[in-house]
């Protein structure tokens, strides 16, 4: 695996495979990478010939200071992890190389799909995120990038982004990787205790108890019943718990209003924010 820390270098680079014919996927990241992104990586690897792999920890998308500060950083095992999974090519820029013109994020008309769920509870989050999104584009010439469904609401938003800039790049979603007890796999998980490990399992069980009831009740007795028992761990603030339309992520009261339907949560796990979400059909 090659390591670019400088764009022109890795342009170079991936210009040098485009002529040669060969096909380019990418996986962009922020590291402490987990099983979560190497199903991406491997997913890469099964549709393309060369994997290129970033890991950049975006300033412009995290809304708290602190949630920037603390976000886990293991480059040595991340690379040794991208190495034993046949990524070929890393990019680890500094903020500079991705920002050259210093930091700065513009606002983007994403419209309804970007200002609910996330986009109503951490505000500007999504236009950070097109901006590093859009600028690792540009960098690198990808035929497809790889998304996990994990962040649902990104994944939507990366596909409006790719539609309203009409970039060539075919985005490919991946399935929500979670540990053998249900948990969502996330960076931010290894900031929590042990015992916060154990109420952050809640999340999923409530989930899927949706997943195994909506047939039978209603969702906002669902709701009510789930928020209230994940409520009563003192380390579980809910955040919001709310029925979507699948595919444009519009608000919905029953299962009825849409042909796709996803639950979508976000709580916060002692000083954790942690996001989970199940599509039942
Ligand atoms: P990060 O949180 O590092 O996630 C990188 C990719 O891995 C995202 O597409 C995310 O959805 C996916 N992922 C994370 N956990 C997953 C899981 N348990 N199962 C499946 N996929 C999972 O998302 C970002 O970084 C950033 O916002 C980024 C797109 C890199 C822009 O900065």
């Amino acid at each position: 695996m090659k390591i670019f820390h400088h764009r022109e270098d890795l342009a170079k680079e991936i210009g040098i495979f485009r002529k040669k014919g060969k096909s380019i996927g990418f996986v962009p990241t922020m590291g402490s990478l987990h099983k979560g992104h190497m199903s991406l990586i491997h997913l890469a690897n099964e549709q393309c010939d060369v994997v290129v792999c970033s890991i950049f920890v975006n300033p412009t998308q995290f809304n708290d200071p602190l949630d920037y500060q603390l976000y886990p950083k293991h480059i040595d095992t991340d690379t040794a992890l991208l190495q034993v999974a046949n990524c070929d090519l890393l990019y680890l820029p500094d903020v500079n190389d991705v920002y050259p013109q210093g930091i700065n994020k513009e606002s983007y008309p994403i419209n309804s799909i970007g200002s609910v769920l996330e986009g109503k509870y951490r505000p500007g989050h999504f236009d950070g995120v097109i901006e590093v999104v859009k600028r690792l584009f540009e960098i690198v010439d990808a035929d497809r990038a790889y998304f996990g469904m994990k962040d649902y609401q990104q994944l939507a938003v990366i596909r409006w982004m790719v539609k309203h800039f009409k970039m060539n790049i075919e985005i490919i979603g991946g399935p929500i990787i979670r540990s053998d007890s249900g948990l969502a796999l996330s960076s931010r998980n290894e900031r929590l205790s042990q015992e916060e490990l154990k109420s952050a399992l809640k999340l999923s069980k409530s989930l899927f108890y949706v997943q195994d009831n909506y047939k039978e009740v209603d969702f906002n007795t669902l709701r009510k019943q789930l928020v209230s028992s994940l409520e009563e761990d003192e380390n579980i603030q809910v955040e919001y718990f709310e029925l979507a339309n699948a595919i444009d992520l519009q608000p919905i009261s029953n299962f009825q209003e849409a042909k796709s339907v996803g639950v979508f949560l976000a709580a916060q796990v002692g000083k954790v924010r942690l996001i989970d979400n199940v599509v039942l059909f």
